[in-house]
């Protein structure tokens, strides 16, 4: 199975995006992660609807939108997303989640459904049908720069074999969270297709994006 970089935007430098995504495109992502945080689902704040739209204008990229905001339905509307780009929201952050994925598929966006690190991958089991991408946390969501949860590799595995005995073999894994490429690896191993680089493996001081890129292609 393909496996697919998707570079963390809230790790770039800020100030020069415009650089930062041309840089993006050189290392040939696949899609460009979009951190979307309110300050009550997740303690920080970080990039906004404003932004995504002005992506949408600059770049052929696809969004992997990650909201981390309480009661997501609320901002569906705000973002010009199309069929080539995800949107995920978070299992916790809405009372009626399978509504809500409605809404975004009724849009003809692909649907993402994320959990934290403390929530069972079991709730995947009624939702399968509505979702094209399971975005597991391996660290709780707010902030890059953290370690990996210890039990992230087994609930990846447990994710993949509980989606595949669903009949859910297309929907693809996605793991967030200090994916270095030796956690990638491991993570790549239990069944994971979609990786989000942030500090631990494409936004380095010492290495170039291109071949930071190149690196993890070969090894995930
Ligand atoms: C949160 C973010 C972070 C981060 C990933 O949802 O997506 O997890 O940017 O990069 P690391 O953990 O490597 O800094
Ligand atoms: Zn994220």
């Amino acid at each position: 199975m393909k496996k697919f970089l998707s570079a963390s935007i809230m790790c770039a430098d800020l100030l020069n995006m415009e650089k930062s995504i041309r840089d993006l495109e050189r290392a040939g992502v696949d899609f460009l992660h979009v951190d979307i945080m309110d300050g009550s689902f997740v303690p920080n704040i970080t990039l906004g609807f404003d932004l995504i739209n002005a992506l949408k204008k600059i770049t052929d990229i696809p969004l992997d939108v990650h909201m981390m905001v309480n009661e997501p339905s609320k901002f569906i509307d705000l973002m010009k997303l199309t069929e080539k780009d995800i949107l995920c929201v978070h299992y916790e952050s809405e009372l009626h989640i399978a509504r809500t994925l409605e809404k975004i598929r009724n849009k003809g966006i692909r649907t993402g459904l994320a959990i934290n690190p403390g929530t069972p991958a079991e709730n995947y089991r009624y939702l399968t049908e509505l979702i094209d991408m399971a975005l597991v946390m391996t660290v709780n969501p707010g902030f890059a720069g953290q370690k990996i949860v210890p039990f992230a590799e087994r609930k990846v595995r447990d994710t993949r074999a509980l989606l595949d005995s669903l009949g859910g073999e297309n929907i693809l894994i996605e793991v967030d969270g200090n994916i270095s490429p030796e956690n990638g690896v491991k993570m790549s191993r239990a069944g994971a297709d979609i990786f989000v680089l942030g500090t631990s493996a494409l936004f380095l001081k010492d290495k170039d994006m291109k071949d930071a890129a190149e690196d993890l292609r070969k090894i995930l």
